[in-house]
C-alpha cells in the first residue's frame, strides 16, 4: 500500500495503478461501515484508493470541524488489512490554496433535510468529491446509503458534470442493537450511547406499519415521532418521508420512500434512513 500527501504524488502513483480503479472517499477515523466500502470495491476493481481527509467546508461555524475524531496511524493499519492500494491524504493548503473560490454547488438536492439543518453542507462536499474525482479519475465511486442525502447529490453531481464515473451505493453496516455506525457515534457517553438506538427503532416501526399496509406518509412520520419521544435523551431535528430521487416531502399514500430522520442525543446529531418500497425494502 502507498500512501501520498502532494497531489503530483497522487498522479504518480495513480499511473502505475490497474484499471479499472475503485474510489472511497473518507474523513478517516474508519469503521465497519467505511470498511465495507472498501471491500466491495476491493472485489470490483483492479486497484483500490481511499481519501482520508477531513474537509473543512462541508462544516458549519458551530460545527465540529477541530473534534472531529481522527486517528491516521490505526486507519492506514486497517487499510493496509482491507487491501488498499494507494491511499491519499491530502493537504488541505493544496486544495483549497488561498484565494479559493470555485464551488460545486447541487441547488434543489441540498436544500432540504440536512441541508436546512446545515446549510452550505453540500456545496462543501459536492465541491469536494468534485475535486477528488478530478484529481483521481476513477472509473468507479463508492458511498453509503448510511448518507442518503449525500449519495443522491453525488449522483446528481457525476450526471450534471459528465463524469464517466459509476456510483456505487453501499448498505448501511449497523452495530449489533441497529445504531448505524458513525465516527460521531464515538461522542456517545454510555446513556447516549443506549438512547441512540432510539433512530433505528423508530425507522423499524415505521418500515413494519409501512409493511402491514400503512401507507400514508403523515402516519409514518408519526410512527418515527412517537417511538422518539419514548426516548427522554433525544431531540429529533427533523422526521422526514421523501421521495428518494427527488427528496421532496411526501403526502397521502406513498409506493416508495426515503425514511430519514436527525436526531439530538445530547449534544450529537446523528442520522438515519431506511428506504421502503412495496416490493420490499432495502
Ligand atoms: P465519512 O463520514 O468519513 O464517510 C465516508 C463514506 O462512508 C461515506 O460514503 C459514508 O456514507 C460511508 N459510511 C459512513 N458510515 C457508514 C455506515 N454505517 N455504513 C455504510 N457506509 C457508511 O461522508 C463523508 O465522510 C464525507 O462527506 C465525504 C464523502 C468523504 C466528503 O468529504
Amino acid at each position: 500500500m502507498i500512501r501520498v500527501t502532494p497531489l503530483a504524488d497522487l498522479r504518480a502513483a495513480l499511473a502505475a495503478q490497474a484499471r479499472p480503479l475503485g474510489l472511497v472517499p473518507t474523513m478517516g477515523y474508519l469503521h465497519e461501515g467505511h470498511l465495507s466500502l472498501l471491500q466491495r470495491a476491493r472485489a470490483e476493481c483492479a486497484s483500490v484508493c481511499v481519501s482520508i481527509f477531513v474537509n473543512p467546508t462541508q462544516f458549519g461555524p458551530a460545527e465540529d470541524l477541530a473534534a472531529y475524531p481522527r486517528d491516521l496511524d490505526r486507519d492506514l493499519r486497517l487499510l493496509e488489512q482491507g487491501g488498499a492500494d494507494l491511499v491519499w491524504t491530502p493537504a488541505a493548503e493544496e486544495l483549497y490554496p488561498p484565494g479559493f473560490q470555485t464551488w460545486v454547488s447541487v441547488e434543489s438536492l441540498s436544500t432540504p433535510l440536512e441541508g436546512a439543518r446545515r446549510p452550505g453542507h453540500f456545496r462543501g462536499v459536492a465541491t469536494i468529491v468534485a475535486k477528488l474525482f478530478n484529481a483521481c479519475e476513477p472509473q468507479r465511486a463508492y458511498f453509503g446509503q448510511k448518507d442518503a442525502q449525500q449519495a443522491a447529490v453525488i449522483r446528481r453531481l457525476t450526471t450534471d458534470l459528465s463524469y464517466p464515473i459509476e456510483i456505487i451505493v453501499c448498505p448501511t453496516v449497523r452495530e449489533p442493537d441497529g445504531l448505524a455506525m458513525s465516527s460521531r457515534n464515538a461522542y456517545l457517553n454510555p446513556d447516549e450511547r443506549r438512547a441512540a438506538t432510539v433512530l433505528y427503532r423508530a425507522l423499524t416501526a415505521a418500515r413494519t406499519a409501512f409493511e402491514g399496509g400503512q401507507k400514508e406518509a403523515e402516519a409514518l412520520r408519526q410512527t418515527m415521532r412517537s417511538v422518539l419521544e419514548s426516548e427522554p435523551l433525544a431531540r429529533p431535528d427533523y422526521v422526514s418521508a421523501a421521495d428518494p430521487d427527488s427528496l421532496e416531502e411526501l403526502h397521502g399514500p406513498v409506493e416508495r420512500a426515503l425514511l430519514s430522520m436527525a436526531v439530538h442525543i445530547g449534544k450529537t446529531a446523528l442520522i438515519d434512513n431506511v428506504i421502503v418500497e412495496e416490493s420490499g425494502g432495502r
